[in-house]
This record gives structure tokens, C-alpha cells and sequence, in this order.
């Protein structure tokens, strides 16, 4: 399959390549040095380098993030809203529609983003970060209406928080509770193709649990 792989440089987009990689898929990893998402027209570059080169996409895994939060209600910073609207909503604007396309011709294609459980339950504190995944999870079930019919299928995965083996190295007495594995959360993407494209579309599925 091909596979890309967005935020590919840090531990998490490591861990997902990795994955890929290991089963002898061809990912292509894109980092901010390779191309700035907030860039659309290099996105759509890149979405028509990825069809001139491999004449499809099997899997775009979305993994920019960011987090800001501030100690109450009032102080919440507006700037903070200001990067986390680039960070989280318009760099997944701009890769879902530079590769909606090819992912309706593909034969069994996966989109998937990694959302929080603070959508769920936001915080005075976490305005800011609560509401820009929701509007991310929103998008995504938007474009995931746009696959319906298709073999394709656009998921949200849920996390607490993620766990990488540098963050255990640094805090070895910490118990990470609730975190998942960025190992693991590879493996519920790899899951994702074990399952009909039509039963993922569009769903939200909570690895906490
Ligand atoms: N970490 C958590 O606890 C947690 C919790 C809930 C959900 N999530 C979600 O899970 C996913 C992975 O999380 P993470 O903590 O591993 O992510 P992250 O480290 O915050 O971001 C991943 C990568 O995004 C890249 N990036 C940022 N802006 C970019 C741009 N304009 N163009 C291209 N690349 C850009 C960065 O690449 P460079 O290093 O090249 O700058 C960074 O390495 C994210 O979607 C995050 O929102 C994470």
C-alpha cells in the first residue's frame, strides 16, 4: 500500500511508519521540513506529486497536533486559539481536501485522525484545545460523508493522551494511566483495513476503552 503519513517526524508519526514499514508498504512521511501544511498549494503538489509517482493513495494518517491550555475560563488565550486553528483544523483542511480525490478512486483507502477525550468532556481550562478537535472530528465526518459509497472510509481515533518510549525513559517512575502506546495506536490503524471500509466510515473509535 501507500501511505502517507503526516507529522512523520516525531515519535508518533515514527511509530506509525515504522508499522507500515515493517509490513513492506511504501510510506511517505511529511514533515514541516519536507512540506508546510498551512501551505495549500504545496499540499496539492504533493497530493499530485503522490498520483504522478504511485497513481493512488491507500492511507493519509493526519498526526499534526498541538495542545495549549491556560488556568481558567477567562484567561484563555485567543492567540492560543489562533495556533491551534492552523495546527489542528487548517493543516487537516488542507490534506483532506488535496486527497479526497484520490482517495474516492481508491481501492480500500483509510483516513484517519487522532482525536482527544477532551472533546468530550472540555475543561474551563482547555476551551481552546476541546473546541478546535471538535471542529477536527467535525471536518472529518464531513469528508467521511464524502467517501460514503467509496471503499474508503474516514475514522477518528480517540486517545486520553499518547505514551512514547523517550517520554517513559524521562519520567520512569510515571505511570502514563490511561495513555495508549503509540505501538498500539499503529495498530489501530493497521486494524482499521481488517474491517469493511463501510464500518469504519465515519465512526469515532475510543482506544481508552
Ligand atoms: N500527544 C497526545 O497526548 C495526543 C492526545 C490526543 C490527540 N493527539 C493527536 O495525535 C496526533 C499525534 O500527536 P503528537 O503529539 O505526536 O503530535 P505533535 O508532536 O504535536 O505533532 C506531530 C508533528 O506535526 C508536525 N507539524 C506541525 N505543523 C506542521 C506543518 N505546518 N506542516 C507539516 N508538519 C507539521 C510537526 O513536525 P516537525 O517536527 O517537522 O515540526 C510534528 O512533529 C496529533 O494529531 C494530536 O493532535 C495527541
Amino acid at each position: 500500500m501507500i501511505i502517507l503519513v503526516t507529522g512523520a517526524r516525531g515519535p508518533t508519526g515514527k511509530a506509525v511508519s515504522r508499522y507500515f514499514e515493517k509490513d513492506g508498504h511504501t510510506v511517505i512521511g511529511v514533515g514541516r521540513d519536507d512540506v508546510d501544511l498551512l501551505d495549500r498549494a504545496a499540499v496539492q503538489e504533493l497530493a499530485a506529486r503522490v498520483e504522478r509517482e504511485h497513481g493512488v493513495i491507500d492511507g493519509v494518517v493526519h498526526l499534526v497536533g498541538g495542545w495549549r491550555g491556560s488556568p481558567s475560563f477567562a484567561e484563555t488565550s485567543l492567540d492560543d486559539w489562533d495556533t491551534l486553528h492552523d495546527l489542528l483544523i487548517r493543516t487537516l483542511q488542507h490534506v483532506s481536501l488535496a486527497f479526497e480525490p484520490l482517495l474516492r478512486r481508491s481501492s480500500d483507502g483509510r483516513f484517519v485522525i487522532v482525536s482527544g477525550k477532551a472533546v468530550e468532556h472540555p475543561t474551563a481550562g482547555g476551551a481552546v484545545y476541546a473546541a478546535a478537535k471538535a471542529a477536527s472530528e467535525a471536518w472529518t465526518l464531513a469528508l467521511a460523508d464524502a467517501l460514503k459509497g467509496t471503499n474508503s472510509a474516514a475514522t477518528i481515533l480517540v486517545v486520553k493522551a499518547l505514551v512514547n518510549d523517550a517520554m517513559r525513559a524521562a519520567r520512569p517512575n510515571a505511570a502514563f494511566s490511561g495513555f495508549t502506546d503509540v505501538n498500539d495506536l499503529a495498530s489501530a490503524i493497521g486494524g482499521l483495513y481488517d474491517r469493511p471500509a463501510a464500518e469504519v466510515n465515519g465512526i469515532r473509535l475510543d482506544l481508552t476503552t
